[in-house]
C-alpha cells in the first residue's frame, strides 16, 4: 500500500489540512485581483496553499486563469522573462494548438521557437530570441495584461521563490521596472512568495525598496494542534490503523507543528504501526529521522563561527536574556554587538528566523540534534 502522508511535495486534496481562513482569504484576493505577498518560514506550506487557492478560484470564476512561475533555477533577468512568457502562454491556452498560436501572435517580435514533448501541453517550451529580449523586455512584462485584455480574461500570476530576483545583476533597477509594469495592470494580479523569509521581508517591507507596499501581505501561521490531530487520526483510520489523541499530540509537539516534519514523522509512525500506534514508535521514528539528517546537520554546524556556536548553545539551553552579563559570561559571548551580528548571520544562513523580534530555530529537528550533539563541537 502507498504510504498516506506527503512531504517534500505539494500537499493536495485529502493531504491538505486546515488553512481554511488563509485559503478563503487567498481565493478572495485572486478573484478580486488583489496583489498578495505570502511570507512564512521554510516548508510551512506556502506553495501548497497557493495551489489549493488557485484550484478553488479557477472553479469559482471561469474567466480566471492562474499562471504559476517558479524562479527556483532562475538566476538572470533573461531567464526570468523567458519563464514568465512561457508560463503565461501555457496558462492562457486550453490546448497546445492555441498555445502555439498565442506564442506566434503575441511574441512574434521575439521569433519564438515552440517545442512540444510527448505530452504537448505540459512539456511545451517557448524559446525566445535573447537579443530581442534584451532590447525590449517591456513587452514580456505586459504580456499577461495584453492577453487578458484581448481575451477578456483575468489572470493571477503566482511567482514562487520570488526572492531570487534580489540576486540578479542590478536587481534594484530590475525590481523598479517590474513594479512599474505590474502596478499598471488592470486585469492581472500577482501573488509573490518564496522560501527565504528574511529576503522576502527585505524586498517587501523595507520602505526604500521598489516593492514596498505592493500588496496584501499574508504571514502564514503554523497549523494548529487540534487540526493536525484530526488530520493524523483520519489518515490512520482511512488506512485501517488507529492512533490516539495523545500519540498524535506527541507527533505534533515533537516537531513543533512544523508541517513538513509533522507529515514525515506521522509517516514514519504509520510505517511502524501494525494496528495501533504507540508512543514508543514516535520516539523511534523521531530518532530515525534525526539520524538520517545528522550528516547534513554536522556539515552545517562545521561552517559556524565560535560566536555563532556560542549563541546557539545559549539558545538551545533555553536562555532568554542573551545580553545579560551572566549569560554572556556563561556562554563566552563577547558583547551585545557580537550577539546581534551572530544572529544576523544565522538568519542569513537560514538557521534562525526572526519573527517579530523573537529569534527561533527554523528547523525543529536541527534544534533537537544540536542540543544533543553540542558537546561534539569545541
Ligand atoms: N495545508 C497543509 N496540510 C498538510 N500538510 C501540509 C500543508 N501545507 C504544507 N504541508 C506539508 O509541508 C510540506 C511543505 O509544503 P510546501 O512545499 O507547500 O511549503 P513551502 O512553504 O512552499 O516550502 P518552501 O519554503 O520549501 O518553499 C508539504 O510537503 C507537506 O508535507
Ligand atoms: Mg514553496
Amino acid at each position: 500500500m502507498k504510504t498516506p502522508f506527503v512531504f517534500g511535495r505539494l500537499a493536495k486534496e485529502n493531504n491538505f489540512t486546515d488553512r481554511k481562513n488563509e485559503t478563503a482569504h487567498l481565493v478572495t484576493n485572486f478573484k478580486s485581483l488583489i496583489n498578495t505577498i505570502i511570507i512564512s518560514p521554510r516548508r510551512w506550506g506556502k506553495s501548497s496553499l497557493v495551489f489549493k487557492a488557485a484550484e478553488i478560484a479557477r472553479k469559482e470564476d471561469t474567466t480566471l486563469r492562474v499562471c504559476q512561475v517558479d524562479l527556483f533555477n532562475v538566476r538572470t533577468e533573461e531567464q526570468f522573462y523567458a519563464i514568465l512568457a512561457q508560463s503565461v502562454i501555457k496558462s492562457t491556452a486550453s490546448k497546445w494548438e492555441e498555445a502555439v498560436a498565442n506564442a506566434t501572435r503575441f511574441l512574434s517580435r521575439f521569433v519564438p521557437k515552440v517545442s512540444l514533448g510527448s505530452d504537448p501541453m505540459s512539456e511545451l517550451t517557448v524559446d525566445l530570441n535573447l537579443e530581442e529580449l534584451r532590447r525590449s523586455p517591456d513587452e514580456i512584462l505586459d504580456l499577461a495584461e495584453k492577453i487578458a485584455t484581448e481575451k477578456k480574461l483575468h489572470i493571477v500570476v503566482c511567482i514562487d521563490e520570488f526572492q531570487n530576483i534580489a540576486a540578479f545583476d542590478d536587481s534594484l533597477a530590475f525590481q523598479k521596472k517590474l513594479r512599474s509594469h505590474f502596478q499598471q495592470h488592470e486585469n492581472v494580479a500577482y501573488c509573490l512568495y518564496g522560501s527565504k523569509r528574511h529576503m522576502m521581508l527585505e524586498v517587501f517591507t523595507d520602505y526604500s525598496m521598489p516593492f514596498y507596499k505592493f500588496g496584501d501581505i499574508m504571514f502564514l501561521d503554523k497549523i494548529k494542534t487540534p487540526d493536525w490531530v484530526n488530520f493524523i487520526k483520519e489518515t490512520f483510520e482511512r488506512t485501517g490503523k488507529s492512533i490516539s489523541d495523545d500519540v498524535c499530540e506527541e507527533i505534533v509537539s515533537r516537531v513543533q507543528n512544523h508541517p513538513y516534519y509533522v507529515q514525515q514523522l506521522a509517516q514514519q509512525v504509520w510505517l511502524r504501526t501494525d494496528k495501533v500506534a504507540t508512543l514508543d514508535s514516535v520516539d523511534e521514528s523521531h530518532s530515525a529521522i534525526t539520524a538520517q539528517l545528522s550528516l547534513m546537520f554536522d556539515t552545517i554546524t562545521q561552517t559556524l563561527t565560535n560566536q555563532q556556536m556560542n549563541l546557539l548553545r545559549a539558545m538551545s539551553a533555553g536562555e532568554k536574556n542573551l545580553t545579560s552579563k551572566a549569560v554572556m559570561d556563561k556562554y563566552n559571548l563577547n558583547s551585545p554587538t557580537s550577539i546581534s551580528r551572530a544572529r544576523k548571520a544565522l538568519v542569513g544562513k537560514d538557521i534562525l528566523d526572526n519573527i517579530a523580534g523573537v529569534y527561533s530555530f527554523q528547523d525543529p529537528i536541527y534544534a533537537y540534534w544540536l542540543r544533543h550533539n553540542l558537546y561534539l563541537f569545541p
